[in-house]
C-alpha cells in the first residue's frame, strides 16, 4: 500500500528526507537544552555561582536559537515534500483516468473519482506531512528523554512504562474502532460526490421537472447520514484528549510523589527532579504526538487504499503491443459480434450481429429505444469489447489497432454533445491541433454552422461549459464540424442530427456526401426522412438485426420500419 508513497514522492524524495534529519537536530537540540536546564539550576543557582549562570545561559541561547531554526526549516522541508507527493499521486491518478475505457469509469463512478482525486489525496498529505516530522521526532524524544530521565534518576524509570501501558490500551481500542467508520465516512463522500455531479451536470432536466425539492432531500440525507458517521468517529477520536490529559496528571503526580521521597531520602537533588518532570513532559508529549500519528494514518490507510485502486486499474480496453496504425479503409464488419454490459451473458445487449458495410456507405441506423444502436457503433470505435465474435475495420480486427489511429479514423458523434469551454475555435481545434483556420471555417460550412455564426468572423465566440450558450441543433451542428475536422474514414452521427430539421439535417448530409465521397457514414436517426437518402438502412431491434435494406425494401419487409413509417407521416400529414 505504501509503495504508492514511494512511486509518487518523485522529485520530492530529498525533500522528504532532509525534513527527518532536521528533525533529529532539533530533538538533539531540545534535550541538550533540558541537560543544561538541571546544569543552571544545580551549579549556577543553587551554588550562587554568576559565571555559571552566564555561561550556561549564553549556551541556552544560543541551543534555542538552532532548535528554532531546525524546528522552521524541517516543517518547511516536510510541507515542501507532502504537497509534491499530492501533486505527483493526483498526476498519476488523472492521466491514468484518461486512459479509462467506459467500463472502468463507470465501475468506478464519477463522484467516487473525484473524491479520490480531493478529499483522499489531501488525507494523505496530512499524514504523510505529519509522520515525516514526527514519526522520527516522537520515538526520538521518547527515547532520549527515557534514557536522560534514567541517568538523573533510575527509580522513576517504571513509572513511565507504567502510562505507556495504559495509553497503549486506549489507543488500540479507539483505533480499531475508528477504521471502520472512516471507510464508510469515505464511501458516503463518494456517493453525496456522485449525486453533486449528476445534479449540476442535468440542472436543466432537475428544474424543468420542478425536481428541486426531491433532489434537495436527496441530498439532505446524504449529507446527513456524512454528517452522523463523521460525528462518530470524531467522539471516538476526541477520546485520545481526555486519556491524555489524565496519563500526563498521573505521570506528573507518580514523579512528583517518588521524587519528592528521593530527595528528602537524599539520594536525589532538586535540578535532578525538576529534569525529570521536564523529560516527563516530553515523553508524555512523544506519545500523545505517536497516537495523533497513529489517528492519522489510521485515516490515510484507508484513502491510500483508494487512491492505489485508482492508479493501479489498468485501463480495460487499450493498444496491443504490435499495433497497426494504417487504417486501410473505411469498411466495416461484424462476425457473430455479441456483446453485454454486464457479466451476465443472458443480458446481452447484442446478439449474434453479422454485418458488412462497405467503404464510402452511407448507412442508416433506426431502432426503438433501448435495440442497442448506440451501443453497435460504439463497438466500432472500440469504446467497448465484444465478448464474442470480431468487429473489423479495414478488414482487420478492431483489436489490433493502435487506440489512437482507431479512434482518428472512427469519429463519432455522441448522442451527449460535449462543447468545452473555450472559442468555437478551440473547441473545433480538438480534432487536430494542426488545422489552419480556413480548413476550420470550411468544416463550419460543411456542418451548416453557417446559419448561426459566421464562419469568417466567430471562430473566436466564446463557448461557455458544455456549451451552454448554443442551442441543442446548434451544438450538434458544431460537434459534427469537429467530428468532420478529423478527416476520418467513418463518421457516426449517433442521433446527433435529432434536434436538426429535416432541410438542415439534409443540407449537412449532402455536403458531407460532396466533399467527403469516400467517408463511410453511418446516421443513427428516428427519421424516416433523413433515412431515406442512404444507401440502405439497418433496423435494429432488442439488439438484434431485424432487416437491412433500402427505403422502398424496408417498407415491404420490415414491420418495424413500416410502423415507425405511418405515424410519421401521419404527424407530418397533421403538422400540415
Ligand atoms: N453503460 C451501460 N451500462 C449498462 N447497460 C447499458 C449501458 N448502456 C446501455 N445499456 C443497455 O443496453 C441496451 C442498449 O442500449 P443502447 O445501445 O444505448 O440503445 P439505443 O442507443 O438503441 O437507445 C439497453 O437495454 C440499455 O439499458
Ligand atoms: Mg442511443
Amino acid at each position: 500500500m505504501f509503495k504508492v508513497i514511494f512511486e509518487n514522492i518523485g522529485e520530492y524524495k530529498k525533500y522528504a528526507i532532509l525534513s527527518p534529519i532536521f528533525v533529529l537536530l532539533e530533538v538533539a537540540t531540545n534535550v541538550a537544552i533540558t541537560f543544561y536546564m538541571t546544569k543552571i539550576i544545580d551549579l549556577g543557582i543553587m551554588e550562587g555561582s554568576t559565571d555559571g549562570v552566564l555561561k550556561y545561559g549564553i549556551l541556552l541561547l544560543i541551543l534555542a536559537a538552532v532548535s528554532l531554526a531546525t524546528g522552521i526549516t524541517s516543517g518547511y522541508l516536510a510541507t515542501k515534500a507532502s504537497a509534491g507527493l499530492s501533486k505527483n499521486m493526483r498526476y498519476s491518478m488523472f492521466k491514468n483516468i484518461t486512459n479509462f475505457s467506459f467500463e472502468n469509469i463507470e465501475k468506478f463512478k464519477r463522484g467516487s473519482l473525484i473524491t479520490r482525486m480531493t478529499t483522499d489525496v489531501q488525507m494523505v498529505q496530512m499524514a504523510f506531512q505529519l509522520s515525516t516530522r514526527m514519526a522520527i521526532r516522537a520515538p526520538l524524544t521518547l527515547i532520549m528523554a527515557l534514557i536522560m530521565s534514567a541517568r538523573l534518576s533510575k527509580e522513576l524509570v517504571p513509572n513511565f512504562f507504567i502510562i505507556m501501558v495504559i495509553i497503549a490500551i486506549g489507543m488500540s481500542f479507539i483505533i480499531t474502532h475508528a477504521y471502520p467508520i472512516f471507510e464508510i465516512v469515505f464511501k458516503t463522500t463518494d456517493k453525496l460526490n456522485t449525486d453533486v455531479s449528476e445534479n449540476l451536470a442535468a440542472i436543466r432536466v432537475v428544474k424543468s421537472f420542478v425536481k428541486e425539492d426531491k433532489e434537495i432531500n436527496k441530498f439532505d440525507e446524504i449529507a446527513e447520514n456524512l454528517q452522523n458517521y463523521y460525528m462518530k468517529a470524531s467522539k471516538l477520536l476526541a477520546m485520545s484528549n481526555p486519556l491524555m490529559n489524565f496519563c500526563t496528571y498521573l505521570m506528573v503526580l507518580l514523579v512528583a510523589w517518588f521524587g519528592a521521597h528521593l530527595i528528602v531520602g537524599g539520594s536525589m537533588t532538586t535540578g535532578a527532579l525538576t529534569g525529570i518532570i521536564t523529560y516527563a513532559i516530553q515523553i508524555q508529549v512523544s506519545l500523545m504526538m505517536l497516537s495523533m500519528i497513529l489517528v492519522q494514518i489510521t485515516i490515510a490507510r484507508n484513502s491510500l487504499n483508494r487512491i492505489n485502486e485508482v492508479i493501479a486499474t489498468k485501463p480495460s480496453i487499450k493498444s496491443p503491443k504490435d499495433a497497426t496504425f494504417e487504417i486501410k479503409d473505411g469498411s466495416v464488419s461484424f462476425e457473430d459480434v455479441s456483446f453485454s454490459y454486464v457479466d451476465d451473458m443472458d443480458k446481452c445487449a447484442l446478439k449474434d450481429i453479422n454485418l458488412k458495410i462497405n467503404s464510402g456507405d452511407y448507412v442508416g441506423i433506426i431502432g426503438p429505444t433501448g435495440s442497442a444502436k448506440s451501443t453497435l457503433v460504439n463497438l466500432i470505435a472500440r469504446l467497448y469489447d465484444t465478448d464474442s465474435g470480431v468487429v473489423k475495420v479495414g478488414g482487420i480486427d478492431v483489436k489490433e489497432y493502435d487506440l489512437k489511429s482507431l479512434r482518428d479514423a472512427v469519429s463519432v458523434v455522441l448522442q451527449k454533445n460535449q462543447l468545452f469551454t473555450g472559442t468555437v475555435r478551440d473547441n473545433l481545434l480538438w480534432a487536430n491541433e494542426d488545422l489552419c483556420d480556413d480548413d476550420l471555417k470550411r468544416a463550419l460550412y460543411i456542418a451548416s454552422c453557417d446559419d448561426f455564426l459566421d464562419p469568417d468572423t466567430d471562430l473566436d465566440k466564446k463557448v461557455q461549459a458544455g456549451g451552454s450558450n448554443f442551442s441543442g441543433g446548434q451544438k450538434q451542428r458544431l460537434c459534427i464540424a469537429r467530428a468532420i475536422l478529423k478527416d476520418p474514414k467513418i463518421l457516426i452521427l449517433d442521433d446527433s442530427t435529432s434536434a436538426l430539421d429535416n432541410q438542415t439535417e439534409t443540407k449537412i448530409m449532402n455536403a458531407i456526401t460532396k466533399f467527403r465521397p469516400n467517408m463511410t457514414k453511418i446516421l443513427i436517426s428516428q427519421k424516416i426522412k433523413s433515412l431515406k437518402n442512404t444507401d440502405y438502412t439497418i433496423v435494429l431491434d432488442n439488439g438484434v438485426i431485424e432487416n437491412i435494406g433500402t427505403h422502398e425494401e424496408l417498407l415491404q419487409k420490415s414491420d418495424i420500419y413500416s410502423e415507425i413509417n405511418g405515424v410519421q407521416e401521419k404527424d407530418s400529414d397533421f403538422d400540415a
